[in-house]
C-alpha cells in the first residue's frame, strides 16, 4: 500500500482523528480492499482520474454513478459556472427550477410534475411520504437487500435506529412475484407503496433485472390495490433510457426518483409524479437550505440536453457490451472463470465460485496497480467519457491484471 498510496494512506491517518471512521459511507476504503485501492482523490477528466499518489486511474465507477458524461464536463461545468456567478442560496428559487421541472415533465413519459432536492435519500423519503399521505396507509414494501438510503426506514446500517423506524416496512425478495402477493394478502388495504429499483444490484451480490413476470405482478397488484409504485431510479437514470429506467423494463411507476448522473456531479435530486398526486404531494414537506441552488440546476439541463444529443444510453449500451465481452475474453484466455451480471451500461464482473469476494478483490487489487479503477463488491457505471480506445486501453490492463491471478 505505502508504496504506491502514500499520501491516501497519511489522508486516512489524519482523516481518522478528526472524521468519524476516518472515510464514511459508501466511499471507504473498508468497502474495496482497503491498502490496494486509493483512498482520497484529487482531479479528473473525462474517464480518468487522479487519486492523491498522482497515480491515473481509467475510472468504471464513475463517481458511484454521477459522472454520465466524463469529469469536468466542459458543456456541463460552462452552464454551472455561469449560473454560480450570478449567485447561489437566494430567498427564492430561479427560472432554472421551474425549467428544470418543465425540461423532466416533457421528457419523463407519465410525469406531470417534478421537484427537487440534493440527495437520492431526501426523496425516496419524501416519495413514501407521499404514498402515505395519498392512501392514508402506512405499510412499505420493499425488496430484500435493495438500498434506498440513509433514512431510518431503509438504512442498511444499525447504528442509531429503532424498531419502530421499520415498523411499517416489509420486505420480499426480487422477482419474488409470489412473496410480494403475499405481503398484499397480510397487510390488505394498508399498503401505501411498494418501492422498487429498476434492476437489481445489491452491494456483495451479482446483479439481476427484473423478470417480465415480475415486472408485470408488481405493477398489477399496486394497481389493483391502489397502491403507489415508487420507482427508485437514482442510481439508474439516465444511462439505462432517456425517458426513465421504467420504459427499459416497463415499469408503471406513479413516482420516480433521480438522483446520481442527472447533474453529472452537481448535487441534486429530483422527484417527478403523475398528475393524480400533485394535490397531495404540495402537502407534504419538503425543503432544504441549498435546494434552489441555481448551478446544479443548470448543470442538469445541460446534461439533460447533451445526453439526448449523444444518444447515452446506446453509445454506453454499445461500450459497456465492448468492456464485459473483452473482459470475459480475457478471463477464458488466462483461466479465471468469470461472471457478469446486470445491464452492460452499469454492469459487474467478478471471479465466478468466488462467495468471500477474496479472489475478486485480488483481482480488483491488481487492476488498480494497473491503472483501472473497478470494484469488488459494487456494480460499475459506463460513461460518455468512455471512448472505444480507452476501453481497449483498460482491457489491456485488465489483461495483465489476470495474468496476475
Ligand atoms: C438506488 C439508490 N437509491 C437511493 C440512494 C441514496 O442516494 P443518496 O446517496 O444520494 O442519498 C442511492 C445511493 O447510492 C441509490 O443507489
Amino acid at each position: 500500500m505505502s508504496e504506491r498510496y502514500p499520501k491516501s494512506a497519511a489522508l486516512f491517518a489524519r482523516a481518522r482523528k478528526v472524521i468519524p471512521g476516518g472515510i464514511y459511507g459508501h466511499v471507504t476504503p473498508a468497502a474495496t480492499v482497503p491498502g490496494a485501492m486509493p483512498s482520497f482523490a484529487v482531479e479528473g477528466r473525462g474517464c480518468r482520474y487522479r487519486d492523491a499518489d498522482g497515480n491515473e486511474f481509467i475510472d468504471f465507477m464513475c463517481g458511484y454513478g454521477p459522472m454520465l458524461l466524463g469529469y469536468h464536463h466542459p458543456e456541463v461545468e460552462a452552464a454551472a459556472a455561469e449560473a454560480r456567478a450570478r449567485g447561489s442560496a437566494f430567498n427564492h428559487p430561479t427560472e432554472l427550477t421551474v425549467a428544470l421541472a418543465e425540461a423532466l415533465v416533457a421528457r419523463i413519459d407519465f410525469a406531470d410534475w417534478a421537484v427537487f432536492a440534493k440527495n437520492g435519500s431526501d426523496l425516496t423519503t419524501w416519495a413514501v411520504q407521499v404514498a402515505r399521505e395519498a392512501t392514508g396507509r402506512r405499510k412499505v414494501l420493499k425488496v430484500r437487500g435493495a438500498y434506498h438510503g440513509t433514512h431510518a426506514w431503509c438504512s442498511p446500517g444499525h447504528g442509531g435506529l429503532l424498531a419502530e423506524d421499520r415498523a411499517h416496512v416489509a420486505e420480499f425478495a426480487w422477482n419474488d412475484e409470489a412473496a410480494l402477493e403475499d405481503l398484499f394478502r397480510r397487510h390488505r388495504d394498508d399498503v401505501a407503496a411498494v418501492i422498487v429499483t429498476p434492476f437489481h444490484h445489491p452491494a456483495y451480490a451479482d446483479s439481476a433485472e427484473p423478470s417480465a413476470g415480475f415486472v408485470a405482478a408488481v405493477n398489477r397488484l399496486c394497481a389493483a390495490h391502489g397502491a403507489l409504485l415508487v420507482l427508485d431510479d437514482v442510481r439508474c437514470f439516465p444511462r439505462l433510457h432517456l425517458g426513465g429506467s421504467h420504459l427499459a423494463y416497463g415499469w408503471r411507476p406513479d413516482l420516480a426518483v433521480y438522483c446520481k448522473a442527472i447533474g453529472n456531479g452537481h448535487p441534486l435530486a429530483a422527484c417527478v409524479g403523475r398528475a393524480g398526486y400533485q394535490a397531495t404531494a404540495s402537502r407534504v414537506f419538503l425543503t432544504g437550505s441549498y435546494w434552489h441552488d441555481p448551478a446544479p440546476l443548470a448543470a442538469a439541463l445541460k446534461v439533460l440536453e447533451v445526453a439526448e444529443r449523444e444518444n447515452v444510453p446506446a453509445r454506453l449500451e454499445r461500450t459497456g457490451r465492448r468492456f464485459v465481452e473483452g473482459f470475459l475474453a480475457l478471463g477464458e484466455k488466462h483461466g479465471v472463470r468469470l461472471r457478469a451480471s446486470g445491464p452492460a451500461a452499469m454492469p459487474y464482473v467478478r471471479v465466478a465460485d468466488d462467495p468471500g469476494f477474496q479472489k475478486t478483490q485480488d483481482l480488483c487489487a491488481a487492476a488498480a496497480r494497473e491503472g483501472v479503477y473497478i470494484h469488488p463488491h459494487h456494480n460499475w457505471f459506463l460513461g460518455l467519457a468512455h471512448t472505444d480506445e480507452e476501453i481497449d486501453e483498460a482491457l489491456a490492463r485488465i489483461g495483465r491484471a489476470l495474468q496476475m491471478q
